[in-house]
Order: C-alpha cells, then structure tokens, then sequence
C-alpha cells in the first residue's frame, strides 16, 4: 500500500476519543406482531471506530453488515441500542435532523453503476450534497473539481455523465461524493465486489491514502477476510448478526480463535488450485460449509448447526465474547480452534 506524503486536506481529528460508538445494537425488519416475532438481522453488535481507523465489517451474505451500515445512516431505524457520533447521540434522530450531519457521516455503497444518477452530470452530484451544506455557486463548483482531482479524476469531468466512465472511474467518482464535504466517518458497503482485481487495488490504494491523508474513520463492510486484511486495523466477524469474534485484522485472519472465523479463511481462495480443492474436499467432510436447513436453537450459539467442534452447551448457552489470545471470541470452545484449522487450511503436499 503505499501513502503519499500530501498534507492533510482538513484540520487533524480528536484522536483521544472514538468518532463512532455503536452499543447493542438490534435490528429487525417487518412491521407489527411479524416483525416483532421474526429473528433480528442484527442482534446486540458493538463497537467503536477512532479517528483515522478503518474497522473491517466481515461475513457471509445475509449476516447483517449492510443492515449494520443502514442504522448507522439512519435509513433504518434500530429497534435497539444507541449510535453515537463524536460522542453525541444520534440513534434516533429524523432524516431531517440527520441531513446536518450530512457532511460528518457518509457512504460509498457496491455497485458503482445504480449508485450514480445518469441523467446528471458528475458535478451536478458532486454539488448537491455541498449546497445541503450552504456552499453555492463557484465555491461549490470549485470544490467539486478539487474533490475529482483527489480521487485522480480530471477536475473537467464535472460536465460529463457517468455513463462515460468505467466502474472503476465511476467507484472513484462515487469516493469523490462521498469526501467532498470533508466527513470524519465513511461506510464502505462493498466498495470492490463489483471491480475486476487491478482495479479494486486501485480504489483500495486510494482509499487507504485518502484515509492516512485526512484522518477519516472508515466502517469498511466485506464479503472477503483477504480484502478487509487490506484496509483494515481491525475487524468484527459477523454471523446471523451476530459478533462471532472481533480484534486486530491480523489476529483474527490469520490465528482465528473462532470456527466460523476459521471457516471464512479457509474458503478464502488460494493460488494453487489443487489446495484449493483439498479445502473445499475438508470443509464439506467437516459439513462446515452450510447449515443446510438446520436452525439454531433460540437460546444457543447461532453457528452451532455447522460447526464441527459442537456439543450440548454449544446448543443451550449462547456464548458470550470473551477474550481469547489478544481477540474478543463467541465461543465455548474456541481453545480448540487451532487443530480445526489446521484440518481446514491443509496444504497441498
Ligand atoms: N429490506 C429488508 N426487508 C426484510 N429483510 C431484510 C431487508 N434487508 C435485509 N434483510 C434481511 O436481513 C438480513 C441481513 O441482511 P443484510 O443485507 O444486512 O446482509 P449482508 O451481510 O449485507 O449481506 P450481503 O453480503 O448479501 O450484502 C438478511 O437475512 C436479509 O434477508
Ligand atoms: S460455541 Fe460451540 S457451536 Fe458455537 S462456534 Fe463455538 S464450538 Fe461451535
Ligand atoms: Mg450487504
């Protein structure tokens, strides 16, 4: 990854304290009775972010990450647990109360191709969010052509529209939106799924520079343990929205304390394809793979349809984190986790 050395756009962050606290935070979706009876999609996540940070949000799809990022926003309610920004209160503010906290709190969503309008110019985008901010005219103009350089894009493509650039140019585009009001936090929803690998290390690189560059805290929201590795201080892993085990980035991807955690790594794709297919041989003769149909029981530990290192606790107590080796773990047994990695990750002889 490599920093530039230009100064710092903006004045430099409180680093003493976390610019984003989440505490026990539920969420569920479904109106009435229904939606009061169907299980959370989150479901009492915590966690804090310090200014210049990115914390890696990692899990299969449908474990709630994209949920997380919607409270966080508030484009969806919580049912439970408080949001904090810069230590203020913000978990249930209106839309209307929030859109001063237009320039603080922004987003970068996946799919680089919906998320632009393509009946607008670049800087007919890059100028909305600015005059919610009071900035008008020129100034706003000028600071659109400033946020476009920053992101490596010519300050002319003001004039054009999005359909004339690649997904790349576009995410980079949509980088531009997200920064040009100066925020201190940035939800990064999948930012790379959708870009071929040249150019998600690109926007990677960017990001990690525009970060280092002004202090911004990024809530970095992945499918892949490999890429979150990458951007990432820390990171939370998460299933049924659920926090299964949280800590450093390199502690928790490479010495996982924690089945699913291990699971994810070993599916993660590896060079020689001949290994890759021995893991996928371990993690079906270990059913780690997919639950298939089977529930978890209420009370108990949401994994433990699929996980080989199960017994009777697993299903009646609901493990709390707790620490293990440098990390936060959800597990009773997670001291075994080492030799069920090593079953999982075997190497190719
Ligand atoms: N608008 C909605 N209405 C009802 N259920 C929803 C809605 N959005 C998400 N869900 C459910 O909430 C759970 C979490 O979804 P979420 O989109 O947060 O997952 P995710 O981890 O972001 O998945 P992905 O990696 O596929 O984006 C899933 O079970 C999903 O089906
Ligand atoms: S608590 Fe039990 S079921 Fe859950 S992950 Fe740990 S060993 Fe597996
Ligand atoms: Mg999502």
């Amino acid at each position: 990854m490599t920093a530039t050395s230009a100064p710092a756009a903006t004045a430099p962050a409180d680093t003493t304290a976390p610019v984003l606290e989440v505490r026990d935070l539920v969420v569920r979706y479904g109106s009435g009775r229904r939606g009061r009876s169907a299980p959370p999609a989150v479901d009492g996540v915590s966690f804090d972010i310090w200014p210049g940070e990115t914390l890696g949000v990692v899990g299969e799809s449908g474990s709630g990450k994209s949920t997380i990022g919607k409270a966080v926003l508030g484009l969806h309610p919580p049912a439970g647990g408080t949001v904090k920004l810069h230590g203020r209160d913000i978990t249930s503010l209106s839309l209307k109360q929030r859109s001063r906290l237009v320039a603080d709190l922004r987003v970068v969503f996946q799919d680089p191709y919906s998320s632009l309008n393509p009946a607008r110019t670049i800087g007919q985008t890059l100028v909305e969010p600015l005059r919610l901010l009071g900035l008008k005219g020129a100034e706003a103009w000028a600071k659109a052509r400033a946020g476009l350089e920053s992101v490596g894009l010519p300050g002319d493509a003001v004039d054009r529209y999005p359909t004339q650039f690649s997904g790349g140019q576009r995410q980079r585009i949509a980088i531009a939106r997200a920064l040009v009001c100066d925020p201190k936090v940035v939800v990064l929803d999948e930012p790379v799924s959708a870009l071929d690998l040249s150019t998600q290390a690109q926007v990677l690189n960017l990001l990690a520079d525009l970060r280092d560059q002004r202090g911004l805290a990024f809530m970095f929201i992945a499918h892949d343990l490999g890429v979150v590795r990458f951007l990432a201080q820390r990171s939370v892993v998460l299933y049924r929205g659920q926090v299964m085990e949280t800590g450093p980035v390199e502690a928790v991807s490479s010495h996982s304390r924690h089945p699913y955690t291990a699971a994810l790594t070993a599916a993660a794709p590896v060079p020689r394809p001949a290994e890759q297919a021995l893991r996928r041989v371990a993690r079906e003769a270990l059913g780690i793979g997919s639950a298939g149909s089977a529930q978890p029981t209420a009370g108990g530990c949401p994994f433990a349809p699929r996980c080989p290192l199960a017994t009777d606790v697993c299903v009646d107590e609901r493990p709390a984190l707790r620490p293990v080796d440098g990390k936060s773990v959800a597990c009773h047994h997670a001291e075994r986790v080492p030799q069920l990695l090593d079953r999982l990750t075997v190497p190719h002889p």
